[in-house]
């Protein structure tokens, strides 16, 4: 295969992210796949005039899915749409055969997700991953290799967190992310959660148990007619986990925080592992910036490295310039177009979530919002 066509359905802010990266795919240097969009769906004619100006003029460019299903150009589609279409369309995209970039949280809730599994079981031709994009940063790549070398010696806490400060001004006013019949009842854990869970989901530090504590902050918003409307989802949440490391068979606890009402946060992913031989912490609010505490007995000090494009797929960027979000998208997309046309992925971490890995996110935030509603500590059911 030396191409990969794909097809969107849900072209808004995040369809419109892979019609960009794909435009700028001769960025990368490496690849033996190349990936074009054929198509796109949505449903706001607003929406499907700014793809029609952007992609090739015979696009298929339409307001039904299964239209775009029937392509048989398209070999495989990214949906990115409200978290309550996830199940239907997914599951419509997995039966007609394509391969599958979802997005997160993978179904709205627990037994849409295991819906959307039992489907792809059917079908195994089928690869499905889940965007998430914030691994590829240079520095977190570098972390990846430090877990992939047992570099941190026995774990003893990590903490994971996606901050943002987009839901701080009360008069903004509402769209589907604040409503849980779109957004579904895990709020911002369903919009922020995966984010925060891919490496150390990935690293096998699973969650055996959860307290969780969720803050409703701002109950109503403008609903853009002149009234006002219920705003029903968790805005932030704060978890404390028991999670295992199969490496050295002990457990540590791992905190995950979520928030879109975090002062000061425009949109800040960070990780910070402490472990017993090193330590290392990133986040996007210093781009470049990795942080490594190595000990060996004798003086503990943090070292400051600015990382480059150091990327898992080589770029014609010059190795000391910065990195950033558009990047981490396109480092995503390469590792999803790899994968299908190579077999495998070229590493643990330069790769996209498993749906396996999202069902993990369902039963914890599931357990999440049964902590929360008891008061108490809540086992994450097994796999
Ligand atoms: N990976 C990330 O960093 C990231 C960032 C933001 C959102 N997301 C996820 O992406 C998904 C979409 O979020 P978004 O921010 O792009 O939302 P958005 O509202 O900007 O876009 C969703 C689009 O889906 C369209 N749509 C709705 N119903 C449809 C249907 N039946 N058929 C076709 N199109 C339909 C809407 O018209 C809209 O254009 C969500 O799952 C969200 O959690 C991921």
């Amino acid at each position: 295969m030396d191409s990969l066509n794909l097809g969107i359905i849900g072209g808004g802010l995040m369809g419109r992210e892979l019609v960009s990266a794909a435009a700028r795919w001769c960025h990368l240097t490496q690849m033996e796949v190349a990936m074009r969009v054929v198509g796109v769906c949505d449903t706001q004619d607003e929406v499907l005039k700014w793809h029609a100006r952007n992609l090739p003029t015979d696009a298929c460019i339409t307001s039904d899915y299964r239209r775009l299903l029937a392509d048989p150009r398209v070999q495989a589609v990214y949906v990115a749409v409200p978290h309550h279409l996830h199940r239907e369309i997914y599951c419509a995209a997995i039966e007609a055969g394509k391969h599958l970039m979802g997005e997160k949280p993978f179904g709205i809730d627990l037994e849409a997700n295991a819906a959307i599994l039992a489907c792809l079981r059917q079908h195994p031709e089928v690869i499905a991953r889940c965007s998430s994009e914030f691994p590829f940063f240079p520095a977190v790549q570098r972390i990846a290799r430090m877990i992939d070398a047992e570099e941190f010696g026995r774990i003893l806490e990590v903490t994971a967190q996606f901050l943002h400060s987009s839901d701080l001004d009360p008069l903004k006013p509402i769209n589907w992310k604040r409503q849980a019949r779109f957004n579904g009842q895990y709020g911002c854990m369903g919009d922020l959660g995966l984010h925060v869970c891919h490496v150390p989901l990935r690293a096998g530090w699973t969650p055996r148990n959860v307290r969780a504590i969720l803050s409703k902050v701002v109950e109503q918003r403008p609903d853009g007619h002149g009234g006002m409307s219920a705003c029903d989802t968790w805005d932030n949440a704060t978890l404390l986990c028991e999670s295992s490391d199969p490496a050295s068979g002990t457990t540590f606890p791992t905190v995950y925080k979520m928030q879109r009402i975090a002062p000061g946060e425009r949109n800040t992913w960070s990780i910070e592992i402490k472990g017993l031989k090193a330590c290392a912490r990133f986040s996007t609010k210093n781009p470049k910036r990795l942080e490594v505490l190595r000990y060996a007995g004798g003086e503990q000090s943090w070292q400051q490295v600015d990382t480059g494009q150091e990327t898992a797929f080589p770029t014609i960027t010059g190795g000391i310039f910065e990195f950033g979000f558009s990047d981490a998208i396109l480092q995503m997309w390469a590792a999803f177009a790899d994968e299908i046309s190579q077999g495998k992925a070229r590493s643990r971490f330069s790769a996209c979530v498993l749906p396996e890995e999202t069902a993990w996110t369902h039963r914890l935030f599931t357990a999440a919002l049964e902590s929360h509603r008891r008061g108490t500590t809540e086992p994450v059911a097994p796999a």
